[in-house]
């Protein structure tokens, strides 16, 4: 691996995130869990923000989930706000910030307006170093069905034969299309399951659990990580 300028060795190409604790941050200091969402916001701005330093490429984070909707209307609600704010912001950013945006999940059932700063973020081209990848009303089976979804269209248009399909062909159906799978995810707030996140992307990641709530998850806690991801042995069912 190439030797970064501080002699660390490089990062992954690409990292996933899921961010998860936000509530429990809130509840610890008697505030909202809404307070929480708004801390999580920032700590992804800082983190995006390091990964681009550290030359990470891609960054895949899991911001709302296709089960996340079982939450209060109010919840729900106060995390669709901050995700306009978020993406408002962000557009006006992208340049300076050297960033790009693609977003994995069923957009549809998000507000015309979100949908629409969505398309505006991913049709933006700008001079980037980094990819985020956004995960908004994403579910990883949700995901394996509308790829599987398609490729029987196509099959039924006359465009696929079905013995045609290999795992690069359904990875093209997937939202990642093109995307390298994650080498490396990170679950802070101490849950260790996927809950639905890059169930066909992960199956050689290096999973991270940490017990750090995502709102306090810093710089540090990525480089933690990152050296956690060093030690393992990646063997990828070989010897
Ligand atoms: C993650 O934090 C944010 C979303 C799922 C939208 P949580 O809101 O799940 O925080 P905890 O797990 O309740 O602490
Ligand atoms: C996963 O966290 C989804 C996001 C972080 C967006 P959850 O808080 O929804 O997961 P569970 O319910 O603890 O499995
Ligand atoms: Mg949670």
């Amino acid at each position: 691996m190439a030797p970064t300028e501080t002699n660390k060795p490089a990062p992954p190409r690409h990292i996933a995130i899921i961010m998860d604790g936000n509530g429990r941050w809130a509840k610890q200091r008697g505030l909202p869990r809404t307070a929480g969402h708004a801390a999580g916001a920032e700590s992804f701005r800082r983190i995006a923000n390091y990964c681009r330093t550290l030359g990470v490429e891609y960054l895949t984070v899991y911001a709302f989930s296709t089960e996340n909707w079982k939450r209060s209307a109010d919840e729900v609600a106060g995390i669709m706000r901050l995700l306009r704010r978020y993406l408002e912001e962000a557009l006006q950013d992208m340049e300076k910030n050297k960033v790009c945006f693609r977003f994995f999940g069923d957009l549809s059932k998000l507000s015309p307006e979100l949908q629409k700063l969505c398309r505006d973020a991913e049709s933006r081209s700008t001079d980037y170093d980094v990819q985020v990848n956004f995960c908004l009303n994403y579910g990883g089976r949700d995901e394996i069905v509308q790829a599987a979804r398609r490729f029987a269209q196509d099959v039924a248009a006359g465009n696929r034969q079905p013995e045609e399909l290999t795992e690069e062909i359904l990875s093209d159906y997937l939202y990642s299309a093109g995307v390298p799978d994650p080498e490396l995810i990170i679950r802070p707030s101490g849950e260790k399951r996927t809950s639905n996140f890059l169930l066909w992307q992960s199956a050689y990641s290096e999973y991270v659990f940490m017990n750090v709530l995502w709102p306090d998850f810093s710089p540090s806690d990525l480089d933690e990580a990152i050296a956690e991801y060093h030690r393992r042995n990646r063997r990828f069912g070989g010897t």
